[in-house]
Parts: structure tokens; C-alpha cells; sequence
């Protein structure tokens, strides 16, 4: 089976921003994510870093329905399949396994596998997918390698994450093969924790009015 998905390619451009969240206490999620729908952004991941990210997902899929959650930091086929039970509506990978790979043609929630190289991109088009996590972004060249890989792979579409601020933002969302960014700074633990949903509304507002080429 094939994993070109274009209803993923789709899903990314929904909001030029994705927030990559880091949740510990599962009575924060649906605040947090109902500041930053209000802000404008509706694509949330959410990261299996925390012991309640399962939990956090299920509830946001019942009582937050009009945000598309995805899951991030799968690594595995077990985290895909739990997220997916969960309500996650796709997969967000660091990176990209033969076991990943193998399980994406039995597992119907589609993945954004995280890629770095041109050797991992052409082993990731290889096994059908044109979407990708750009990761970790600044770290592995930037603006200058997603433009470097544009003429050699014209069908990719990224979403780059890691090291992103809201200054670098618009310069890669300038990029043709830049459907959207990622990043933490939408929602930083400390106002997380201290329940200021508006500032974290106001951040999202922000990023959602980037513009995208
Ligand atoms: C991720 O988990 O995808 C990245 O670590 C987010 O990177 P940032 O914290 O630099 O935005």
C-alpha cells in the first residue's frame, strides 16, 4: 500500500503553524487547546512525552472535536496504533524505521515521518510518502537544505520543526515545499502551568496570521 496521502498534504495547510505540545496534567489540555483554536490555529500535536499524553488525546478528541490532534513522538508501531485508539488523527514521527514503515501499511492513521538527510528523504519517497517532519530543523540546515532539497525532490512537502521562533516563521513558510512549521513556543510550560490561556491565545494569534507563499 502506498502512504502518498493527500489528505495529509491537506491537513498541514490548514494553519501555517502546528503547536508541538508538551502536556503534563491532562485538566490543562482542553483550555490549552481551546486557546489556541481561539487564537486560530486547529492542527495540535500532542507529544507521547508525558505520562498523560494518551489520556490527553482521548479527551481532546471527545471534548475538543474541532481541533485535528495528531500524535508526536511516536517511534514505534505500538505508540501508533495506542495513539490512534486514542483519536489521534495522524502520526507525527522524529524519524523514519523499517518497523514504522512496515506498520503503515496495516495502520490507517497516516504518519509524518521525521527526516534529516537526503539518503533518509529518498528512503522515506521510496516507501510512498510525500510528507515529512523536517527534523530537527535549524539544527540540520534549515531554510538552506529545505531549499536544497526542493530541485532533486519537487513532490516533498514539509512541515520543519525543531529550533523554530516566531522570527524565522516566515522565512520558511516563503519556501514552496513548506506546508506549515512547527513549533514548542506556542505554549511554554511556565504559562501552561500558571492557567494563562489568554496570553497562550494571543501567541497562537500570532502564528496563525503568518503567511504562507
Ligand atoms: C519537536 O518535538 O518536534 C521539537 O522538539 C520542537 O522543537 P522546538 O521545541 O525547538 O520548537
Amino acid at each position: 500500500m502506498s502512504n502518498l496521502n493527500p489528505k495529509l498534504s491537506t491537513t498541514l495547510r490548514l494553519s501555517p503553524v502546528i503547536p508541538v505540545l508538551v502536556i503534563d496534567r491532562t485538566a490543562d489540555a482542553v483550555p490549552l487547546a481551546r486557546a489556541l483554536l481561539a487564537g486560530g490555529l486547529k492542527v495540535l500535536e500532542v507529544t507521547l512525552r508525558t505520562p498523560a499524553a494518551l489520556d490527553i488525546i482521548e479527551v481532546l478528541a471527545r471534548q475538543v472535536p474541532e481541533a485535528v490532534v495528531a500524535a508526536g513522538t511516536v517511534t514505534n508501531p505500538r505508540q501508533w496504533e495506542q495513539a490512534a485508539r486514542a483519536g489521534a488523527k495522524f502520526m507525527v514521527s522524529p524519524g523514519l524505521t523499517p518497523a514504522l514503515i512496515e506498520a503503515s501499511a496495516d495502520l490507517s492513521a497516516p504518519l509524518l515521518p521525521g527526516v534529516a538527510t537526503a539518503s533518509e528523504l529518498m528512503t522515506a519517497l521510496d516507501a510512498g510518502f510525500n510528507c515529512f517532519k523536517f527534523f530537527p530543523a535549524q539544527q540540520a540546515g534549515g531554510i538552506g537544505m529545505l531549499k536544497a532539497f526542493h530541485s532533486p525532490f519537487p513532490d516533498a512537502q514539509f512541515c520543519p520543526t525543531g529550533g523554530i521562533t516566531p522570527a524565522l516563521a516566515p522565512d520558511y513558510l516563503q519556501l514552496p515545499n513548506v506546508a506549515c512549521v512547527g513549533g514548542s513556543w506556542l505554549a511554554p510550560a511556565d504559562l501552561v502551568k500558571a492557567g494563562e490561556w489568554e496570553q497562550i491565545r494571543s501567541l497562537a494569534e500570532g502564528a496563525a496570521s503568518l503567511v504562507r507563499r
